[in-house]
Order: structure tokens, then C-alpha cells, then sequence
């Protein structure tokens, strides 16, 4: 679907500074009409249909309202190479790298750009220019909608109201599905004229008729690809990927890189966090955060059922992003700014996360996942057998009929589900709580296959810190990257930070220092360390990691008699499995609990290699005494 039949091509009743700025990218733009979104039912309904006629998405036979989009082969995840923050003063991006910047070799990257580890940067007004070039004329022969939305709650003083341009169809569904949208977001507005609204600009980069050869159910311009942020004016420009994570600009853009930035400037948190309840059997219940990368276990935590511990139970708030903010009374309190779940696919099954599987049979977009002939979705680990079917009759992310054979998996391994937040059976009773819900425990984790334990307890709030900035790794299918390589991931915001990985950290470092603040403890979790030998994981994971959330459960409590003991060492608090208050439920490897002085050693190195060369000058003072002090506890 390229022109969208019941455009309206009225601004009127938009507030008068979002009027002239969309006023202004029509102009640029150039499409063959425009449409402010309503948000409606119909309207969502007419949008499908003619994706549906045009190729654009199939409707799932054996599903209500379900239907699968396939992208570009060459679009299919978030391009950290190209998201770049663009401010005046680089030093509010990114440090100067003890060894310098590479050189950017890529011809269609601007050659002023600014490449590190911890993020990408460019000048604002340099910037500005070149989007202005690629923005121009760009949406030629499409439609431009305009789609207001809201991140956070309606009536909470901590959510944000904001406005994407885009001239996919395919980003307003998802958006209306992710987020609070459509016109009736404008009555949250503080500042009535709209000046303080976030504004966002994006499109597929593909203007009508195309000299180009392009695939016309997915239009996208790979090489053409940047995912900007200007924080400085609160605008996002994104440019050429279709992909959710490029495209839907309120999640990571929005709610994490500007959101980053905002909160940085009016003194809360904004992170690459899940948000759940516990209640254990005597009702007692506690909110937890948790940071762990992209496709690294979030969804699945946040959905958890319970298993190896009976009387327990686990309620969503959140499945990817928190916005924290300490309350009068010194307690965090977190909301969830988002609106649905943009979830990995592969991996889901009843057995591992049936709750994400029952709540994606209605009104769901899948993003090049597999489809069956009678018409259900597929994708590696589903664990369900193919109804008598044979595998030949499964038709590949690709559109291709799939085999074993081919060698090639079926779904792409970053497939996703997109669903109503509503749609989720477990969903904590406070979730759309306006005032957030009061957070006891951060959790960090990664994937680890060596040398990182099951659990460990940091000593205070300034280790803790320490040990979300020492974060690292394997990467994942949700970013460019080849291979499985252990990558830095601190606080599992690297692609996310929407300023100087420094200044970040001096930021959660300040919130030790205040007064009056009922700080959470931190801690770090590993599902994922596996038998050197055999290759396989040593934990169960999944539901029995609530054998390990209990234990946290049991650490926060006032009580003696119920604490959950620990044992000291050099990295931090780990259970200890000699007494029965350990971690429960069952047996627990002794190798998930090992703590290698040899190991840890080199992770010291890594770390400080790291720092050194790319925070250098603006690494607090605060995190290098942590490292020295590991160091020095791991050598005694
Ligand atoms: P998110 O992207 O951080 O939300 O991660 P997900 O929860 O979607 O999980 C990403 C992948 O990791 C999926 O394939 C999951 O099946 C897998 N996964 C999640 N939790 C666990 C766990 O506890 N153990 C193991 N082995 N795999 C897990
Ligand atoms: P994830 O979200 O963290 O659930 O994978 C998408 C992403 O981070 O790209
Ligand atoms: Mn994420
Ligand atoms: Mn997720």
C-alpha cells in the first residue's frame, strides 16, 4: 500500500507548533497526501486491509486479526552503525578514544561522523543538512501520516507526549500497538501550542516511481540507512530502515535515547528495563527491574511462570523499558512507557514462555517469522508439532518453502511479535499505575558462558553501579553483529545512551550521595553459563529462575529468620548452598556458583581496557576505586 485511500489532508485541530512543524516536512517531503491518525479502530482496520491487498502483510488463517510481514532480507534489525546522537559539543556524546577515531570508510556515511564503542556522533547542524538531503522529495508517490502518541500513562506526571511522521503504514499500526495513540493525547499536553512535544520524522527512503530496484511489500534504502537523535531540540530523524527497533521511534529512540538525555537533565532514569512483581506465598509482593541486552531473557523474566517453587507468583509491568524516578518518599518508583510488547520470537514455546504464546494469537503482527500452510506461525524452538503437516509445507521469512535441509533456519533468529500490552494474562493490577510502581531491586545480567555465576549480590549502591557499568555479553541476532562474540554492554544500554557514557555514570553514582533515598539493591544474574564439554546450559532457566528471583525475594527482607544467606567473595554476595537458605527448590551445580580468582582477574583487564580507552577523562573517580578494589580482592 502506497497511497493511502482515506487520507485526510487536514492539520486542523493539531496544536498551532505541531501544526507548522508538520506543515514543514510536508513541504519537504513531498507525498501525495497526508493523514493525521485518529488512533480509531477503523481506521487501524482500513490500514490493514490495504497492506493486506497490496502484499504488504498476510493474514494468519487460523488466527483472529493476526497477520505477517517479511522485510527486506537486508532490514531485519537495529543498525548501531548507523544511530547516531547529534548534539553541539561532542564531549556530551561520546570521549575521545585513547587511540583516536577510526576513520569512517563507509561512502554513505558522512565523513565527520564520530564512531565509538559506546555510541556514534555528529555535529547537529551537519547533521541536520545531511537528513535534509535524504528527507528530500522522500516521500513522493506515498502517503505521510501523522501519528501522535503518548510514552507512559495518561495522567502521569512522568509520561511524554509525542508526534512520529512516517510514511509507512506498516510503523502506524505497530505504533498504535506500542504505544498510547492517536489524537486524544494532545489533551495531555502541559504547554497547550505543542512546543514541548517530542518530534520524530522517519521514513522508508524509497520515493514513487524508484530508479532503484526495490522490494515493494517492504521498501527500505540500506545503504542510505541513519537513525538520528537531537537531543538538544528533542527530535529523532530516521531515515531508510523499516525495521521496528529503527522505525518505531518511540521505543529506543524515544524512550531510551532522548529519554536517556531528558532524564539525565531533570534527575531520573531512563533504562533498558523490565518491570515485574513477586508475590511469594505469604502475599507479600516486591517490584523488580531488570537490565539485560536485547534478546537476553527481558520478555521471558518479565512473563515468568513460576516453576520448582509452589505459592509463588510473577506479574508484568514491563517487558523492555523503565522510566524511574525517586518519589517524595525516597522510594523508585518505575513506569512503563511503552504500550505493547515488540518480543523475540524464536525460542517461544509453551514450555518456555506460554504466556507470551497465548497472548500473540489475537491482534498480533508478526515480523518475519514462518508460516505453516493451515495458516499458524512458525519459528525455531515453537516446540509444536507441525499438525501432520509436513516441514516442506512451511514457507520461510524469506517466502520460500523450508526445510531442515536448507540449512537456513525458518524464522530469522530476530523475528518478532508485536501485541497489545493489554493482551498479556498476567499483567500486574498497578501496571497503568500514573505514579509507577516501587522498585526494591535492580537486577543486571547478560550472556555469560564462563566465568560469570548464576547470582551475586553487589556490597552498595556505588558497586552496583560499578558492576552494571563492567556489564558484558554474547552478541545477539537484535543488532548487525556476526558470530557470538562477548561484547561490553554496560548497564545493557550501549546502543542506547542518549549521552556520554561518562556522564551516565556520574548520574546513577549521584543518586548514592543524596539523602533520604531508599536505594534498591543491585544485583547480576547469568541463565546462560554452560558445560564447557557438553556445550549445553547448566541452568534450567526460564521458570526456574524463579529459584533465583527468590533468593533476591528473601535477601530484601528485614526479617533474620527469613533472610536468604549469602557468602562474601571478591566480586560480590553469592548464595550459599551449605546452609538450607540458599537458593532452593532443588539442586543448583556447584559449577553455577564457582567464583575463578584467574577468571575474574581477566575480566579486571578487560574492564579497564575498556574504560580506559573510551571514557578515559570522564570516568568517575567512584568506578575506577571499585576496579582497583576488585582487583585487589581477587589477588589477595
Ligand atoms: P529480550 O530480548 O531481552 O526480551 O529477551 P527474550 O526474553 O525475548 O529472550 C531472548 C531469547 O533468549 C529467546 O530465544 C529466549 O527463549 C531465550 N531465553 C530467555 N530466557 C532464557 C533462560 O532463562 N534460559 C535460556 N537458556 N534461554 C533464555
Ligand atoms: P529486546 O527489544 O530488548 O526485547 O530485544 C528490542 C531491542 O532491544 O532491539
Ligand atoms: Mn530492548
Ligand atoms: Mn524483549
Amino acid at each position: 500500500m502506497e497511497v493511502y485511500a482515506h487520507a485526510n489532508n487536514s492539520l486542523d485541530g493539531l496544536p498551532s507548533k505541531i501544526r507548522e512543524y508538520v506543515q514543514e516536512k510536508i513541504t519537504l517531503c513531498q507525498p501525495s497526501s497526508f493523514h493525521v491518525c485518529d488512533g480509531s479502530e477503523q481506521e487501524n482496520q482500513e490500514l490493514l486491509d490495504a497492506m493486506e491487498q497490496a502484499g504488504v502483510i498476510r493474514r494468519l488463517k487460523k488466527y483472529k486479526n493476526c497477520y505477517i510481514a517479511t522485510t527486506d532480507p537486508r532490514d531485519v534489525a537495529r543498525v548501531e552503525s548507523r544511530t547516531i546522537i547529534c548534539t553541539k559539543n561532542m564531549n556530551d556524546v561520546v570521549s575521545t578514544p585513547r587511540s583516536g577515531f577510526p576513520p569512517v570508510t563507509d561512502p554513505n556515511l558522512p565523513k565527520n561522523l564520530k564512531q565509538t564503542p559506546l555510541g556514534n556522533w555528529m555535529d547537529s547542524d551537519e547533521m541536520m543538512e545531511v537528513m535534509e538531503k535524504r528527507f528530500a522529495g522522500c516521500m513522493r508517490g506515498r502517503t505521510l501520516f501523522v501519528i501522535p502518541y503518548m510514552m507512559g500513562p495518561y495522567s502521569s506526571p512522568y509520561s511524554k507526549v509525542a508526534i512520529e511522521i512516517t510514511d509507512s503504514p506498516y510503523v502506524v499500526v505497530s505504533m498504535r500497538i506500542m504505544t498510547r495513540m492517536g489524537t486524544q493525547v494532545f489533551k495531555e499536553l502541559k504547554v497547550p501550542d505543542g512546543s514541548t512535544v517530542v518530534k520524530c520524522l522517519h521514513s522508508v527512503g524509497v520515493p514513487l516511481p524508484s530508479d532503484k530496484p526495490v522490494c515493494s511489500t517492504w521498501p527500505s534504502n540500506p545503504e542510505q540507512t541513519l537513525i538520528t537523535h537531537f537531543p538538544e531540540r528533542n527530535e529523532i530523524i530516521s531515515f531508510g530502515s523499516g525495521y521496528g527497533g529503527n522505525s518505531l521511534c518511540g521505543k529506543k529512540c524515544l524512550a531510551l535515547r532522548i529519554g536517556s538525555s531528558l532524564a539525565k537533565r531533570e534527575g531520573w532514569l531512563a533504562e533498558h528495563m523490565l518491570i515485574m512483581s513477586i508475590t511469594n506465598p505469604e502475599g507479600v509482593k516486591k517490584y523488580f527491574v531488570a537490565a539485560f541486552p536485547s534478546a537476553c531473557g527481558k520478555t521471558n523474566l518479565a512473563m515468568l511462570r513460576p516453576k520448582g517453587l509452589p505459592g509463588y507468583k510473577v506479574e508484568c509491568v514491563g517487558d523492555d523499558i523503565a522510566w524511574m524516578h525517586f518519589d517524595e518518599e525516597g522510594r523508585l518508583r518505575a513506569i512503563n512507557p511503552e504500550f505493547g510488547f515488540f518480543g523475540v520470537a524464536p525460542g517461544t514455546s509453551k514450555s518456555t514462555n506460554p504466556i507470551a504464546l497465548d497472548m500473540v494469537h489475537e491482534n498480533t503482527i508478526f515480523t518475519n517469522v514462518a508460516e505453516t500452510s493451515d495458516g499458524d506461525v512458525y519459528w525455531e524452538g515453537i516446540d509444536q508439532e507441525i499438525d501432520g503437516l509436513h516441514e516442506t509445507l512451511i514457507r520461510s521469512w524469506k517466502n520460500k518453502r523450508w526445510s531442515v535441509d536448507l540449512g537456513e533456519p525458518a524464522a530469522h533468529p530476530n523475528s518478532r511479535f508485536c501485541t497489545s500490552i493489554k493482551q498479556c494474562s498476567i499483567l500486574d493490577p498497578e501496571w497503568n499505575n500514573p505514579q509507577g510502581v516501587p522498585i526494591e531491586a535492580i537486577i543486571f545480567g547478560g550472556r555469560r558462558p564462563v566465568g560469570v555465576p548464576l547470582v551475586f549480590e553487589s556490597f552498595n549502591w556505588q558497586h552496583g553501579v560499578f558492576v552494571g557499568a563492567s556489564m558484558r555479553s554474547e552478541s545477539t541476532a537484535a543488532a548487525e553483529f556476526k558470530g557470538k562474540q562477548i561484547m561490553h554492554d554496560p548497564f545493557a544500554m550501549r546502543p542506547f545512551f542518549g549521552y556520554n557514557f561518562g556522564q551516565y555514570l556520574s548520574h546513577w553514582l549521584s543518586f548514592g550521595k543524596k539523602e533520604g533515598l531508599q536505594l534498591p539493591k543491585i544485583y547480576h544474574v547469568n541463565w546462560f553459563l554452560k558445560d564447557s564439554q557438553t556445550n549445553q546450559f547448566l541452568w534450567p532457566g526460564f521458570g526456574e529462575n524463579i529459584r533465583v528471583i527468590d533468593w533476591i525475594f528473601r535477601r530484601l527482607t528485614n526479617d533474620s529468620s527469613k533472610k536468604a544467606s549469602a557468602r562474601k567473595t571478591a566480586i560480590g554476595l553469592i548464595p550459599d548452598q551449605s546452609t538450607s537458605d540458599g537458593i532452593r527448590g532443588g539442586e543448583v551445580n556447584p559449577a553455577l556458583l564457582e567464583i575463578s580468582n584467574d577468571f575474574w582477574l581477566s575480566e579486571c583487564k578487560a574492564i579497564r581496557n575498556y574504560f580506559e580507552e573510551n571514557v578515559n577523562e570522564n570516568l568517575p573517580k567512584e568506578i575506577t576505586l571499585e576496579l582497583d578494589a576488585l582487583q585487589k580482592r581477587l589477588s589477595q
